[in-house]
């Protein structure tokens, strides 16, 4: 684990915390400041430090401020990690920072480094569960298209909810079209609202989902969503981190292809690539300066 130094008593805390949940499989924790320590020889990193929106800061001030981290962490993953690390930013603006992170580790494969939009799909299937009524564990294959923001497309119209589509199952396409993707879009906002602290727990948890699936594979039949960079599948923009359904083997995503994608839809996809692109115009300003 690493933190900034202003952190490094609560980062203790975690550490104590880590070992007295006597977890099984966990070996040891080392806790530091100290970037050389914490990504040498790593497998696998988890990134989520970032710079959150102030009040009265512009989103270039943000942005600038993640483009600085996230050049920071490329470089020390660059000359330390192993390189065939896999990583999974979460820090917001996720989809940006990775692709940032990805310009400044040119030695990294691009497909090892990825976002986590794996919160919004599990979100997705809460609403749909809750919903139906029906066990979590029955709500499969909904999707997240685009960034991890509000202009995300959560997309049940290949989802199943004990096999059977869902749109079936709820019966209700006012609510799926309208209400549904508002909650899941805001879901993010409506947590710090709540909690006055963002997501936490359900964050974490997805980081766990999204890594295991990576690293063991998908079951037979499933996808799951990932932000992975864009080879302009389903009319996104190319050389974007844009979360796609994807599937895993043997410790590599691929693109689900082949979906039918409608006219609503594909207007829904649209905004969300090209507030990417956006963002990417800005980051890249922010890397000039
Ligand atoms: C979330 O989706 O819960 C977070 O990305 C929200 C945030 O801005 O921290």
């Amino acid at each position: 684990m690493l933190d900034i130094e202003p952190a490094k008593q609560a980062l203790e805390g975690v550490r104590m915390e880590l070992i007295d949940s006597a977890f099984p499989l966990l070996s040891g924790v080392v806790a530091t400041t100290d970037p050389e320590e914490a990504f040498k020889d790593a497998d696998y990193a988890i990134l989520v430090g970032g710079f959150p929106r102030k009040a009265g800061m512009e989103r270039k001030d943000v942005m600038a401020k993640n483009v600085a981290i996230y050049k920071g962490q490329a470089s020390a993953l660059e000359r330390l990690a192993r390189k065939d690390v896999k990583v999974v930013v979460v820090a917001n603006p996720a989809n940006t920072n990775a692709l940032i992170l990805k310009e400044h580790a040119p030695s990294i494969p691009a497909e090892n480094i990825t976002c986590m939009t794996r919160l919004d799909h599990n979100r997705s299937m809460g609403q749909l569960s809750e919903r139906s009524g029906v066990h979590i564990s029955k709500v499969q294959n909904t999707i997240i298209w685009g960034n991890h923001s509000s202009t995300q497309y959560p997309d049940v119209n290949h989802a199943t909810i004990d096999g059977k589509p869902a749109r079936e199952v709820i019966q209700d396409d006012a609510w799926l079209d309208g209400e549904f993707i508002g909650t899941v879009q805001q879901r993010g906002a409506a947590i710090i609202k709540a909690r006055g602290l963002s997501s936490a727990l359900s964050a974490g948890s997805s980081a766990c989902d999204h890594l295991r699936d990576w690293v063991l594979g998908t079951p037979e039949g499933v996808w799951v969503s990932m932000g992975v960079l864009s080879d302009g599948s389903y009319g996104a923009p190319k050389d974007v981190m844009f979360s796609f359904p994807c599937t895993c083997k043997d410790g590599t995503w691929s693109i689900v292809q082949g979906l039918s994608i409608d006219e609503k839809s594909a207007e829904k996809l649209k905004i969300t690539g090209d507030e990417l692109v956006e963002e990417k115009g800005l980051a890249f300003e922010c890397l000039k300066e």
